[in-house]
C-alpha cells in the first residue's frame, strides 16, 4: 500500500521551533515527528511513501533518505509555492505506483496517534467508499475540521474551523482516498481538501466515510502540544514503535550528558550533545540537541532549542527557547513566553 505524507506546512505556529527545522522534522521522543508516523503506516501495510513537501524540502531528504532505515521506500513531491492540502496530494500523485482503484492514505504530518490505520482501510475497501476520514473526538473542536457523520458512519458534512462547532467529532488527520478520486482533485493550483474538495464531494452525493475512534491523539501544532505530545510518547500512553528506548518517566539519548545528580522526570527527552548539570529538575520537557541547562535549574514543561543555554537556578514553565537562545542564570521568564 502507498501513503502521501502532508509535510509542507509553515509551521508558523510553532515558532520560533521551526525557525531552522520543519514542524514534521522536530524530534518527538528523540525521533523525529514523521518518523513515529512512518514506522505505524509500515506496520499498517505501507512499503511506499510520498513525502509531499514544499516549505524546506530539502531538509527531509537529508533525515528521511531513501526510507531505507525505516523499511519503507520514500518518494519526493515538491510544490514550486505550496499547494495546499488537496493541491499537495493531487502534485504527489504523480509519484505514486497504485492503480485506479487502489486505496491510497494520506497522512498530516504533525499528528501523533494510535488509531488503527489498517482497520480503517480494510472498512474503507469493503463499503468502496470514495474516500474514509479518521475522526476524533476533542473537548474544543473549534481549531479543527468539524465532521458529523449519521448512523452508517457517512460523512454528512465538512465544516473547517468552525467558530460554534455543531459537534465535538472531529477531522483526525488520516485519510484514505480512492486512487482515482485523488486524480479527480485539480492540478496545478491551490486546493484545500478541507475547504474544497470534501465540501464539493459531499454536495455531489460521494460516499464519504468517518472512521471514528476515541484513541490517543493529538495534533502537535503548537508549542504546548508538541512538549506534551513528545512526554506523552516518552512515557508509552501511546503505542509508538518508534520510540528509540522503553517507555519510561525520560528518554536520553547515549550521546547526551546528563549529571546523575539532575532529575529528570515527567517524559522528558534529552537530545544528543546536550548537557544537563547537577541539581537541575527537567520535568516535561524537550531538550533539543547541544542544549545545556544549568545547575539548579529547573526546566517544566518546556522546549529548549538546540544549542540553548540556560543559566544556573533559573526556572522556566512553559517557556520555549530559540535555538541559541541564552537565558541568564537565575531568570525566570513568564510562564509561556518564547524566547528567540
Ligand atoms: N505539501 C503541503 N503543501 N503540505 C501542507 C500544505 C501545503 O500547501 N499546507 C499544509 N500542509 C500540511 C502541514 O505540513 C500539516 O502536516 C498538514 O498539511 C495539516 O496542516 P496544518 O497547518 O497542521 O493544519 P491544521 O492542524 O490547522 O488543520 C488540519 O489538521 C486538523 C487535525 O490536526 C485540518 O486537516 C483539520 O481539518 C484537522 O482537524
Ligand atoms: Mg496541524
Amino acid at each position: 500500500m502507498e501513503a502521501i505524507l502532508l509535510v509542507g506546512g509553515l509551521g508558523t505556529r510553532m515558532r520560533p521551533l521551526t525557525d531552522n527545522l520543519p514542524k514534521p522534522l522536530l524530534p518527538v521522543a528523540g525521533v523525529p515527528l514523521i518518523e513515529h508516523q512512518i514506522v505505524r503506516a509500515r506496520e499498517a501495510g505501507v512499503d511506499h511513501v510520498v513525502l509531499a513537501t514544499s516549505f524546506r524540502a530539502a531538509a527531509f531528504t537529508d533525515v528521511v533518505g531513501d526510507g531505507a532505515r525505516l523499511g519503507v521506500r520514500v518518494s519526493y513531491a515538491e510544490e514550486d509555492e505550496p499547494l495546499g492540502t488537496g493541491g499537495a496530494i493531487r502534485n504527489a500523485a504523480a509519484k505514486l505506483e497504485s492503480a485506479p482503484g487502489d486505496p491510497v492514505l494520506v497522512f498530516n504530518g504533525d499528528i501523533i496517534d494510535g488509531h488503527d490505520i489498517a482497520g480503517q482501510v480494510a472498512w474503507h475497501v469493503s463499503e468502496g467508499a470514495d474516500v474514509t476520514l479518521y475522526l476524533t473526538r476533542v473537548d474544543d473542536p473549534r481549531a479543527y475540521g468539524c465532521v458529523p457523520t449519521d448512523e452508517a458512519g457517512r460523512v454528512t458534512a465538512f465544516h473547517e474551523k468552525m467558530p460554534q462547532p455543531v459537534t465535538d467529532q472531529i477531522n483526525a488527520g488520516c485519510y484514505v482516498f480512492g486512487r482515482s478520486v485523488i486524480d479527480e482533485i485539480p492540478a496545478g493550483r491551490v486546493v484545500s481538501v478541507e475547504r474544497e474538495t470534501f465540501p464539493e464531494m459531499l454536495n455531489a452525493g460521494r460516499t464519504l466515510l468517518g472512521h471514528v475512534e476515541s484513541v490517543y491523539w493529538r495534533d502537535l501544532g503548537t508549542p504546548d502540544a508538541y512538549v506534551r505530545g513528545s512526554a506523552d510518547v516518552v512515557r508509552g500512553l501511546v503505542d509508538a514503535p518508534a520510540r528509540p528506548g522503553p517507555a519510561g518517566e525520560f528518554l536520553v539519548s547515549p550521546d547526551a550528558d546528563v549529571s546523575p545528580r539532575a532529575v529528570l522526570l515527567g517524559g522528558t527527552s534529552v537530545a544528543p550533545a546536550a548537557i544537563v548539570h547537577e541539581d537541575a529538575e527537567v520535568d516535561g520537557a524537550v531538550v533539543l540537541g547541544g542544549a545545556v541547562i544549568g545547575v539548579g535549574a529547573v526546566v517544566r514543561n518546556s522546549a529548549i532549542g538546540r544549542g540553548a543555554q540556560i543559566g544556573d537556578s533559573a526556572v522556566l514553565d512553559r517557556v520555549v527557547v530559540g535555538d541559541d537562545v541564552k537565558v541568564g542564570a537565575g531568570a525566570i521568564p513568564e510562564v509561556g513566553a518564547r524566547l528567540t
